[in-house]
């Protein structure tokens, strides 16, 4: 009964064009293509310790601290992944994961958590003889995919590419690929998570991707979201900051809108997630910044901009924007290079 220990870091990321909606065929496939950038400051570390045994046993540790509401999860992701490593279902684990955000804090752990976890499981197949190094990534990022989509994309930075599109050489439904052919100014993007509300979802990402499939403007989302991808992959070579604020505020507003125009209809926005969009606008309006928001599916606003705009951007945070984060609390973050092993 063989014992392996490993442990990996990897980023949170923000996507650009969104992943919202999955096909009905298949396990995870995204209903359009998206993009992301790969953050640097907001991570899970994960310590795995993988003892074969007969049967599956599952522990978890969030901050050293028992945390048995991750093993459902986590047994269901072992379960799709075991297609691919069959010897997943037989062993004992001990996850033991820290988030570098504080816990609660209303930022996705989802991406993090299984994309470290997925590049935990692919180094126990590699020292077993059943992956090989060249295609390590590549499956890591299948794992991840089937753990929560989005995390397919935090293998790799700068950027995380996932989904079929005409545009992007070596694009995948099934995995994410490393996207680097970007303008330097976004190279080392600042994201500012300004933390609006630290609670539960109202409604979870697993449900709000299924409400898709009744939703009447769904195909002409999907569409609309294949075309963004095209002009998201110039808008990223140019470094043409205007058209990229255009289409980033409205690939988030567009993601909220979907949820709007659900059934049943959610609105996972708060009171302060327009205030900050409308302080963003008016500063935008008043100074021509090129600063700007997006949104992920929840109520906090990321607020984006160049890294040479980072001391005028951070006092702006903290004399107009703070005042509408719980606690006056946000994050620091920006651009980043992807996963790591440690
Ligand atoms: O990975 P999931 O299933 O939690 O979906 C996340 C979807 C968004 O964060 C809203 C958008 C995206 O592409 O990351």
């Amino acid at each position: 009964m063989t014992t392996y220990t490993t442990a990996w870091k990897s980023p949170s990321n923000i996507a650009l064009v969104k992943y919202w909606g999955k096909k009905p065929e298949g396990v995870q496939i995204p209903s359009n293509a998206s993009i992301s950038f790969t953050l640097s400051n907001c991570a899970t570390t994960t310590k795995l310790t993988f003892t074969e045994q007969e049967d599956l046993e599952i522990t978890v540790l969030l901050e050293g601290k028992e945390e048995p509401d991750f093993i459902p999860k986590i047994e269901q992701f072992l379960h799709r992944i075991s297609r691919i490593f069959s010897f997943v279902l037989k062993g004992k684990y001990t996850v033991d994961t820290s988030n570098s955000f504080p816990h609660s804090s209303g930022i996705a752990s989802s991406a993090s958590g299984m994309s470290a976890l997925s590049l935990c499981i692919c180094d126990i197949a590699k020292e077993k003889g059943l992956l090989a190094e060249e295609d390590f990534n590549q499956t890591a990022s299948i794992l991840a995919r089937l753990g929560s989509g989005s995390a397919s994309r935090s293998v790799y930075g700068p950027m995380g590419q996932w989904g079929e599109h005409s545009d992007y050489e070596g694009s995948s439904d099934e995995f994410a690929i490393p996207y680097s052919d970007i303008n330097s100014v976004y190279a080392d993007y600042c994201d500012t998570i300004l933390l609006v509300h630290r609670g539960q979802k109202t409604v979870s990402s697993t449900v709000g991707h299924g409400l898709l499939t009744d939703n009447p403007y769904a195909p002409a989302r999907f569409a609309q979201a294949q075309e963004n991808m095209t002009a998201m992959k110039a808008i990223l070579k140019s470094g043409d900051l205007d058209a990229f604020i255009a289409l980033v505020e409205s690939e988030a507003l567009t993601l909220h809108s979907l949820m709007m125009s659900s059934n049943p209809y959610f609105i996972l926005m708060k009171p302060n997630t327009l205030k900050i969009i409308e302080a963003i606008w008016e500063k935008r309006e008043k100074d021509g910044v090129k600063w700007c928001f997006t949104l992920d599916a929840g109520a906090n606003v990321h607020f984006l901009y160049p890294q040479a705009d980072k001391v005028a951007a951070q006092d702006f945070i903290n004399e107009e924007l703070a005042q509408y984060c719980e606690n006056g609390a946000f994050i620091h973050d920006e651009v980043g290079m992807g996963s790591e092993r440690i």
